[in-house]
């Protein structure tokens, strides 16, 4: 009764309504940003240590990484560790820290292969030395590469992002390298962590939480925001697929008319 209100009111489709098949000849989003959520949740709804969740998520992440090579997408950026979440327990700190070397020791061959290429996003400071390692082998094997660009955004935030890119502007300034003048969106994005990747046209976040939580601030201000109720070792191809067919529904005016 109420979704048909709020179908009323605003005149959208409802739930069975809605495309879940991509357009061929539509318009694949350029670059798609996954916040990937609700692992946590999944594990618990079985009785399972939330490390459960994380390794049935990273599964997830090898299924998504095909299905965006196979529609097209030309970049796929993966929130796999905030800069909030040292905060957690240090147990399951640990396994995530170690979860991006499983996943290559298995799949990077395949990645070369498929012509994917693979970079970190976020600062490398704080992590092990296992992690930073796999990461770099990871881009450094890859770096030829010309297909899928597949960012991990490991020990990321977004707010430490734009402080990175104006401590950064600051010194040049200092130094006489840069008129403050000549600070404007194009300088600020070329100093972001993202600084050589386009902006997400498309923000996926699983699990029902709608907020960003710190995730590319300054990049998605044009990004189209797709959530789903879905935990994300539950998100299937299918689920990607719908959100690209409502994204080509999508009418983008960047402020315009
Ligand atoms: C959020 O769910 C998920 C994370 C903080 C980790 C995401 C990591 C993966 C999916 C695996 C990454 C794989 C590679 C290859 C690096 P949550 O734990 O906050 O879930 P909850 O909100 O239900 O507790």
């Amino acid at each position: 009764m109420l979704e048909r209100l709020g179908q009323f009111l605003t005149n959208k489709p409802n739930a069975a309504e809605r495309p879940s098949i991509p357009d061929q000849n539509g318009e694949i989003p350029q670059h798609v940003a996954i916040i990937m959520d609700g692992n946590g949740r999944w594990a618990k709804q079985r009785n399972l240590p939330r490390i459960a969740g994380h390794r049935a998520g990273m599964k997830t992440v090898k299924e998504i990484v095909k299905a965006a090579d196979g529609i097209g997408v030309k970049v796929l950026t993966m929130y796999a560790f905030s800069t909030e979440n040292w905060k957690r327990p240090r147990d399951e700190v640990d396994f995530l820290m170690k979860l991006p070397q499983e996943f290559l020791s298995t799949e990077l061959e395949e990645l070369v292969e498929r012509n994917v290429r693979i970079r970190m996003v976020g600062s490398r400071d704080r992590l092990p030395d296992y992690t930073l390692s796999a990461m770099e082998l990871a881009e450094s094997r890859t770096k030829q590469n010309t297909g899928l660009k597949l960012n991990f955004a490991l020990n990321y935030g977004g707010r430490t992002d734009i402080v990175k890119a104006v401590t950064e502007l600051v010194q040049l300034v200092q130094a006489g390298k840069l008129k403050p003048e000549q600070v404007d969106e194009a300088v600020i994005s070329q100093h972001l962590y993202t600084s050589d990747i386009p902006d997400p046209d498309l923000l996926i976040r699983t699990s029902g939480e709608i907020r960003l939580s710190n995730f590319m601030l300054w990049q998605i201000a044009y990004t189209e925001l797709w959530f789903t109720d879905v935990l994300w070792p539950d998100f299937t191809i299918q689920h990607f697929h719908q959100a690209i067919a409502e994204y080509q529904g999508r009418a983008r005016r960047y402020g315009g008319v």
